[in-house]
């Protein structure tokens, strides 16, 4: 069925919520998404009359949990075209998924001297768990920078890769700015030098169908908050030849073959990487959420974010005292970034706030991006297929009305 953005929003009842009496206009949807109404309700039901412990469990109550936990893990494997559902490790997202692989894999891999390859435009938890790293073993990190034509040059990508990258770990798509990196070249850049690849997809899932078998990187990640699931829920995707290869991330329950004093063994993957009572509820809700995308028309539904994205920017473009941070790229995410003058990030954002729009200002996570664009923060909008034309024209209603409070 063609995407219908009015019969879509019916589904997300915190839609009809009001901010101070004024109906509520989310454009933070690159922060988190709203939640679906179909996901809020399996995990209720899951809650009120489902719970169990997974995995060991002689009861049936025990057996169904595991089965629903390892139904999301298959819903999530085939949404990606991963060829097997045990290269999918729950973690509690993102930030944790690649925080895994630089203590595991990259920390075991690579040796003082060598590089890891990020991108300027990197959120700080593509960032960090580098630095941690590297301060620890000699690693270097190495940036490619900001490009002002594009935000990502793969010319400039290739200069910066040499015999010594060990290691490439990039962005799909920026959340500060909505761009899009050429994924697909850099994998196979990367492939063809023998580089491991790391893609922080959290930006993607809404954005543009996940193919592994296409795109074929070492490791994935995103978050189940930004694609209408739940919090504290996502994954890391890793050949299974590198999951096994790699030493366990924590220690615990769940994770183990067999325990002694003497020597402990680990269980096979996904279980070596899930230590501890898993997120069931989450995963669960993780499982429907990606059920919510697949029944979606899902190029109807971008089509539609990009209609609004270029109505916004352009209109704001023709209005005096905005700079928008616009670097066009193949493919966009939902994002509009900008400044007005004389005006600080924060300051828009409480004013939006007082017509009922909530729009995200300040760093973004992405402090490196703001010191190369040479400013401290941006009002970022961000928008999502529940967003329709009325909410992008009461946004600019107040957007061109800017001057008269700053
Ligand atoms: C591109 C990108 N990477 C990583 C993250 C971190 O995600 P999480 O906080 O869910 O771990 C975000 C969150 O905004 C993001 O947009």
């Amino acid at each position: 069925m063609a995407f219908d953005p009015i019969e879509f929003r019916k589904s997300f009842s915190q839609l009809n919520e009001k901010i101070d009496g004024r109906p509520l206009i989310y454009f933070d949807s690159a922060a988190s998404t709203l939640k679906h109404n179909e996901v809020c309700e399996r995990i209720n039901l899951y809650n009120k009359y489902e719970v169990a412990n997974v995995h060991r469990g002689a009861h049936s109550l025990s057996q169904k949990g595991t089965e629903n936990y390892e139904w999301a893990r298959q819903k999530v494997a085939r949404f990606i075209g991963a060829s097997d559902d045990n290269e999918v490790i729950f973690t509690r997202g993102t930030t944790e998924s690649i925080n895994l692989v630089a203590a595991t894999f990259v920390a075991d891999q690579l040796k003082a001297g060598d590089e890891i390859l990020i991108s300027s435009l990197e959120h700080h938890s593509n960032i960090v768990p580098w630095q941690i790293l590297a301060e620890k073993t000699g690693i270097q990190i190495k940036v490619v920078e900001l490009d002002r034509g594009e935000g990502f040059s793969f010319a400039k990508f290739l200069n910066r890769l040499n015999d010594r990258t060990r290691f490439v770990s990039m962005l799909w798509y920026s959340n500060s700015l909505g761009c899009r990196l050429p994924v697909e070249k850099i994998v196979e850049e990367c492939k063809k030098r023998d580089i491991p690849i790391l893609i922080d997809a959290a930006q993607a899932p809404l954005t543009e169908k996940i193919n592994l078998k296409e795109l074929d990187c070492d490791f994935l990640c995103f978050s189940g908050h930004k694609m209408y699931g739940p919090y504290g829920i996502g994954i890391l995707y890793g050949k299974a030849a590198h999951l096994r290869q790699m030493p366990p991330y924590q220690g615990g329950g769940s994770m183990i073959d067999r325990v002694s004093f003497a020597k402990t063994t680990f269980a096979d993957i996904p279980q070596k990487f899930e230590a501890g009572t898993p997120n069931v509820s989450g995963a669960i809700g993780l499982g429907k959420a990606v059920e919510v995308i697949e029944a979606l028309d899902f190029s109807g539904a971008h089509k539609h974010v990009m209609n609004l994205r270029t109505n916004l920017i352009q209109e704001l473009k023709a209005i005096p005292g905005y700079t928008i941070y616009d670097f066009p790229s193949a493919k966009l995410a939902g994002v509009v970034s900008f400044n007005f003058q004389g005006a600080h990030p924060s300051d828009i954002g409480t004013l939006m706030d007082q017509y009922g729009i909530a729009v995200r200002a300040g760093h973004h996570c992405t402090q490196p991006l703001m010191d190369e664009l040479g400013v401290s923060g941006t009002v970022r909008v961000s928008l999502a297929p529940y967003n329709l034309d009325q909410e992008v024209e009461e946004f600019l209603k107040v957007a061109t009305r800017m001057g008269e409070f700053f």
